[in-house]
């Protein structure tokens, strides 16, 4: 046999392998499991955040997005890119384009392509963010929730066992387009919903610990108050020193107005408050900078105001 030098002398297997099992050990007891994630939307509210959190725990992650050059739609990089991925987070959010005319075609392939290829690729397991509320019979007739239902139905009956987590309204997206918040001018049009929102942050912390702990079960998970969007947007004006005013309006399906997309009682309740999530926010004349707390964080928490 041909000697290998300058390694110095080979651990015998017993040994190997007690080292192995220590390293492991060691990765495991830091957080770090060996496994990779493909975060779906990781460019998204959710999915930046996500990325973020599995990068800190030093997961290896796959990010798709069209920013990526990866296309729910047309299913474009989409195989190549699950090369290796063992879970999959879905916090996509993609919309119908050219030469498909509905939301609930665009939605529909879009899960079709997730589960496609999660199938494909042997992924053992796959994490779904969705809206809590979305099978009220209210919402009947309604595209978009029409659309988010039938996407959910097509990954739950998927080969890969699937596990959703349902969420009411972040405040990150209540308060910011697209959505119903609008801007006309010298005021901001807010259809009057009545939700009880949650942090984006949090949804991200729920979503990941479902993924690395290999959690089954679903989950609904909502924030601790109940506002209407309205005097959400006006706070969140005030405390960046926006001084439009809110015109509350009708919302186009009037059972948001009576709260149609709270959770159910069974609902976990997880903070931050409204005035806790507020206070994260840059406040006025702060040129981005966060007055409290963490400022990474809560300049993560930002709404886009600026389109409105
Ligand atoms: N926002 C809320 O209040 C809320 C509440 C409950 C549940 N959810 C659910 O959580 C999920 C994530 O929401 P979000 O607000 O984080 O979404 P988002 O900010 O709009 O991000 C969507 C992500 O999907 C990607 N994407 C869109 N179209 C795509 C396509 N054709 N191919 C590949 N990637 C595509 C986007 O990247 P590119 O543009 O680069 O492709 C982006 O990374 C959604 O399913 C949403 O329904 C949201």
């Amino acid at each position: 046999m041909r000697a290998i030098t300058g390694l110095g002398p080979r651990p015998n297997r017993a040994v190997s392998t007690a080292i192995e099992w220590v390293k492991l050990s060691d990765q495991r007891k830091r957080g770090r499991l060996l496994t990779t994630i493909a975060v779906i939307g990781a460019t998204g509210t959710a999915g930046s955040r996500v990325v973020a959190r599995l990068r800190a725990r030093e997961v290896a992650v796959v990010e798709i997005s069209r920013a990526h050059g990866i296309d729910l739609l047309s299913g474009e990089g989409l195989y190549r890119a699950f090369k290796g991925v063992d879970v999959a987070i879905d916090v996509s959010n993609p919309a119908p384009r050219d030469g498909q005319p509905t939301v609930v075609e665009a939605l529909v392939t879009a899960a079709r392509n997730i589960m496609g290829v999660c199938a494909a690729r042997d992924v053992q397991r796959l994490v779904v963010s969705t809206m809590a509320g979305i099978d009220d019979p209210a919402f009947g007739g309604a595209p978009y929730f029409e659309a988010k239902r039938a996407a959910k139905e097509i990954l739950l009956d998927g080969p890969v066992p699937t596990t959703v987590v349902k969420s009411t309204p972040w405040y990150e997206s209540a308060t910011g387009p697209p959505g119903p918040v609008h801007g006309d001018g010298d005021q901001v049009i807010v259809e009057d919903w009545l939700i009880q929102p949650i942090a984006a942050d949090t949804v991200a912390d729920v979503l990941v610990e479902t993924a690395l702990g290999q959690t089954p079960t679903p989950r609904t998970i909502t924030g601790p108050e109940t506002i209407r969007l309205p005097e959400l947007t006006s706070k969140v004006l005030a405390r960046q020193g926006d001084s439009r005013t809110v015109r509350p309006v009708k919302p186009a399906v009037p059972a948001l107005a009576a709260g149609a997309l709270l959770a159910t009682e069974r609902a976990v309740v997880v903070g931050p408050d409204v005035e806790t999530w507020l206070r994260s926010l840059p406040p006025a004349g702060a040129d981005g900078h966060a007055q409290d707390g963490d400022g990474a964080h809560a300049l993560s928490h930002r709404p886009d105001l600026s389109r409105m």
